[in-house]
Formats: C-alpha cells, sequence, structure tokens
C-alpha cells in the first residue's frame, strides 16, 4: 500500500463541504510536484497525536483531477462512531498542520478495455468516482452516473457532478419525506456488452449492487468495487474459521469480522486500521477461498487467496483454515 514511503505534507486549505463533511488539501513542504496517480487512486494517512496517544489509519480517496499535482484533495466525513481519526481531522487539523501520508494507492480506477461506464456512488463512497467521472467526460467515453445519499444537504458533489456530467447524471435521495431504499435493479439497468460498473459506498449498499447486477446479468469481471469501510454487512453469510496453530475453530456471524470473533475469544492477532488499508491483520489462508473485501476485486483470482485482511474480509466457502 506504499505505507513504507510516507511523506510529509502541509495542510494547505481547510474548508467544510456540509455538516460532517471538511475538504482538506495537502501539498508538500517545499511546494513541488506531487507523485503522479491515476483518476480513482486513495491516500492512506497515518494519524499520530502526542496528546491524546490517538493512533490510526485511514484511506481517503484524491478528489482532485489526476492532472493537478500541486496539491492533493480528501474529503472528510466525520465517523462519530469511528475510532477517532475522522474526529481528528476535523476538529484538531488545521491548515499547516504536517500529516504523513503514503504515496497514491491505485487500487480502483477506469477499467481501459470498458466501451461504456457506469457510476455508483453512495454517501462519501461518490469520492473516489469523481476524478474518473472527469477523466471519462474528458476522454469522450459514454458514461453515466448515478449518485445516491438521504438529502441535498449531505451531498456536496451533485453541483460539481451536474457541471460535468449534465443530463447523464442522476441524483437519488433516499431521504425525501421517510427513508427510502434506491430500487437497485433499476438503478443499473441490464448488463450490456462492453459495459463497467463501479460502485463505492456503505457495505450493505455495494452488497446489494452486486446482487442486484448479478440478478441482472452482470458477468462479475465487468464490476468494480472499493471499499472503505471495516463495517460487517448484516446480509453477511456466517462461515467457520479454523486456527491450525491452536487447533480452535469459530462461527463468525453476519455483522462481526474474523478480527471481532478472535478478539472476543482473547486471541491476540495484530491490528491497527480495521478498515483493510494497514495490512496488519494479513492472516495465510490454508484453505478455502476468503471473500476480499479490502481491495476492488470483486471475485479474487487464485493468487489473491493464500492471504486475507481478516478485519474486513470474509469467506466464499462454508469454512476457512487460517495459520493462526
Ligand atoms: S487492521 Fe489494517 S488491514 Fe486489517
Amino acid at each position: 500500500l506504499g505505507l513504507a514511503v510516507n511523506q510529509l505534507l502541509r495542510v494547505v486549505e481547510s474548508r467544510s463541504l456540509s455538516d460532517r463533511i471538511k475538504q482538506l488539501s495537502l501539498a508538500r513542504i517545499d511546494r513541488k510536484p506531487l507523485p503522479a496517480f491515476r483518476a480513482g487512486a486513495h491516500i492512506v494517512l497515518t494519524i499520530a497525536d502526542a496528546a491524546t496517544g490517538l493512533r490510526a489509519v485511514r484511506a481517503y480517496s484524491l478528489i482532485s483531477s489526476a492532472e493537478q499535482l500541486d496539491r492533493y484533495e480528501i474529503a472528510v466525513q466525520r465517523e462519530e462512531a469511528g475510532g477517532g481519526g475522522s474526529k481528528f481531522l476535523h476538529d484538531s487539523v488545521r491548515v499547516g498542520r504536517a500529516l504523513s501520508v503514503s504515496a497514491p494507492v491505485e487500487a480502483f480506477g477506469v477499467a481501459p478495455q470498458a466501451q461504456s461506464h457506469l457510476l455508483l456512488g453512495a454517501g462519501i463512497g461518490v469520492t473516489p468516482l469523481l476524478s474518473m467521472a472527469e477523466e471519462l467526460v474528458k476522454s469522450g467515453m459514454p458514461a453515466r452516473f448515478v449518485y445516491v445519499g438521504r438529502s441535498a444537504a449531505e451531498m456536496p458533489f451533485i453541483e460539481r457532478l451536474r457541471e460535468c456530467f449534465g443530463e447523464r447524471l442522476q441524483v437519488v435521495f433516499t431521504r425525501t419525506g421517510g427513508h427510502s431504499r434506491p430500487d437497485l435493479h433499476a438503478l443499473i439497468g441490464a448488463a450490456e456488452p462492453g459495459r463497467h460498473l463501479y460502485v463505492c459506498g456503505p457495505t450493505g449498499f455495494i452488497d446489494s449492487t452486486l446482487r442486484a447486477a448479478r440478478d441482472t446479468g452482470w458477468d462479475l469481471s465487468r464490476l468494480h468495487v472499493e471499499r472503505f469501510s471495516g463495517s460487517s454487512s448484516l446480509d453477511d453469510a456466517p462461515f467457520t474459521v479454523r486456527l491450525a496453530r491452536s487447533d480452535r475453530e469459530f462461527v463468525v456471524p453476519p455483522g462481526q469480522s474474523i478480527l471481532d470473533v478472535l478478539g472476543d475469544a482473547g486471541i491476540p492477532v495484530p491490528y491497527d486500521c480495521r478498515h483493510g488499508v494497514c495490512g496488519a491483520c494479513t492472516a495465510t489462508v490454508l484453505e478455502g477461498c476468503p471473500l476480499h473485501k479490502d481491495g476492488q476485486q470483486a471475485e479474487p483470482s487464485q493468487s489473491d487467496n493464500r492471504e486475507m485482511r481478516i478485519c474486513v474480509s470474509r469467506s466464499l466457502t462454508p469454512r476457512l483454515v487460517l495459520d493462526l
């Protein structure tokens, strides 16, 4: 993830985009150009606050254009129930503060083989799609954008997307006089040859989108997913995990991660971010097939299946055996 090449970047601008979303602009202290990146990339911030002892590792998509390298721009949503990283960035980080930032991680982006594109972003999950959308429009590729959120007040990127997509932007509010679930089958539509789907948002939204895509005949190889939330979904299937070294077995229920279950059982496993970005919790898989939830692949290849990040990833098989 490029964590070994962290550099200190200075906050050069900070502004509120909504009640809960703040945009931070980061630049090199010597103001030289930053490393180039592909639209859709993210950076990983390592947050350490001596005053409170807070240590957190958080991934944020780059929302600035890939052509603008004098600064990186990110949008941070304040998570009240999170581990404190976003609250620190909201409450304690002002212009002038230096932050430790990884090189851009290019785990998500426009598929070069696609002939047309459907981008689907929910809530703060819209952020990795912004620079991709602008790149697609610039290159004249056929593309459509669906932006889902609770209300306009919580969706600060509507205007930016409308300028770029015009009529091809569909905005869906889920809280207009009550709460409604978006009709994902209708939003996605039937699969068309050469069309690729990109989705980012809360875990439940991503999982429902993938299910709707499968129902409507989309090929898995045309689905691209960016997940930043470590929260498990209650729609997840339960599975059993066996620890080969201690010969113990546990059931991992929906809504809990392997890391949660092992932690509850008092089994020490290293971890840090709990969001699938730092790699601290990576375990070797001896048997079974993991369902990776830390990267973009909807269907991992065989070579991806020997290791897994147990803070977010689950299982495609009823049982997993880990070298723990
Ligand atoms: S704890 Fe960071 S990837 Fe799992």
